[in-house]
């Protein structure tokens, strides 16, 4: 199998591997082998520790790709899984073949957000995802989704419900610790696709504009009637842009 041919993808938070369902199922059809881990301590992944860094998160990958003798792949991320797809790319660049990075943002955190996530992890740790999940749903996900798919809002809300609060608040503070990726991108000299939702509520157009400006061999896709979570609220669109993509390497 040709490296082009095994795909990574790294999922957001609060979430877990099975956010890529759609995309598992149809990589898999299209004879992509895909791998989807739990980044660590999320999903089925029991890693604990007060922080869990975008940096360990990116190694623990490697040693996925490593168990299943993958030498080199695709990597795409979302959101979360962006910072881990910046962090990969810059320890591991021999590693990646191309990239592609869903709802990201290059920018590192400042104080105001470190002290939001700190508080986060701090109330997610006192009393779980009930008392936000509402409003993570309504932050995540586009009115389109939340008005006519209550399929996809039932399966995001068991998807945080299901969430360590534990492993939630090490990768809250693990994202409050990220590096400013700004200064990566020139570095980047794979083929990188950069999907954004059009109705993302959480990440401007301007956070995909800066990724797209600084790497150079970047396209952009843009998917109507999509939030955050736009590889679960418009499927066929992700899968498209996603497949057209992987046939261009
Ligand atoms: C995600 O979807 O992974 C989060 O929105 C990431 C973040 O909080 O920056």
């Amino acid at each position: 199998m040709t490296e082009s041919k095994t795909i990574v993808l790294l999922h957001g938070f609060p979430f877990n591997r099975s956010m890529w369902n759609e995309q598992i199922e149809f990589l898999g059809a299209h004879g992509y082998r895909v791998l989807a881990p739990d980044l660590r301590g999320l999903g089925e992944n029991r890693v604990r520790d007060e922080i869990s860094t975008m940096e360990e998160m990116a190694r623990d990958v490697a040693t996925r790709m490593d168990e299943a003798k993958s030498a080199r792949a695709v990597i795409c991320g979302l959101s979360m899984g962006c910072y881990v797809a910046f962090d990969f790319i810059n320890l591991f660049p021999a590693r990646v073949c191309a990239l592609v990075l869903a709802g990201g943002r290059a920018e590192g955190p400042d104080k105001a957000e470190k002290q939001s996530r700190e508080q986060q992890a701090k109330r997610v740790l006192e009393s779980g995802f009930a008392p936000s999940v509402e409003s993570i749903l309504q932050s995540l996900l586009a009115p389109q989704t939340l008005n006519e798919k209550p399929q996809v809002v039932t399966r995001v809300r068991q998807m945080v419900a299901k969430t360590d609060p534990a492993g939630a608040a090490a990768a809250q503070r693990g994202m409050a610790a990220r590096r400013d990726y700004r200064g990566d991108l020139t570095q980047i000299s794979v083929p990188t696709l950069i999907i954004a939702g059009r109705d993302d509520g959480v990440r401007k157009p301007i956070d995909a504009e800066t990724i797209h400006q600084g790497i150079q061999d970047s396209r952009l896709e843009i998917i109507p009637k999509a939030g955050h979570l736009m590889n679960m609220e418009q499927p066929a669109e992700f899968n498209q842009a996603l497949l057209t993509f992987l046939k261009s390497l």
